[in-house]
């Protein structure tokens, strides 16, 4: 067991207990932060974007085609942007460090809301 970073859309950081197994996705979503995950980690939907924090951008494991793909069809990313439910964590990621994004915002809240 480890923890996780998150700083939600308005900026507060969260240390959140983290998993071994569980996907990134899925722990942001347990603790209640504000992530849609629309097709639930299926790598389809591309609502669950996160950015990482950069010192951490390396020590993930690569991108998949498909998480690469996906990432390429948005209109707003950056080199440090990732699909959480692509992120299965591990001891290694103990502290891992990230931010939630707009796009990841679900529908009942808009980044006005979330501001
Ligand atoms: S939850 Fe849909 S791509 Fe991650």
């Amino acid at each position: 067991m480890g923890v996780i970073k998150v700083h939600d859309q308005e900026g507060k950081l969260h240390v959140l207990e983290a998993v071994e197994g569980w996907r990134v996705m899925e722990i942001i979503r347990e603790h209640g932060l504000p992530i849609k995950a629309e097709c639930g980690g299926a790598c389809a939907c591309a609502t669950c974007q996160v950015e990482v924090a950069p010192e951490w951008a390396e020590r993930l494991h690569d991108m998949r085609e498909d998480e690469e793909d996906m990432l390429d069809s948005l209109p707003i990313v950056t080199d440090y942007s990732r699909l959480s439910c692509q992120i299965i964590y591990e001891d290694e990621l103990d502290g891992l460090e990230l931010k939630l994004t707009d796009a990841s915002l679900p529908d009942d809240m808009d980044a006005e809301a979330a501001a």
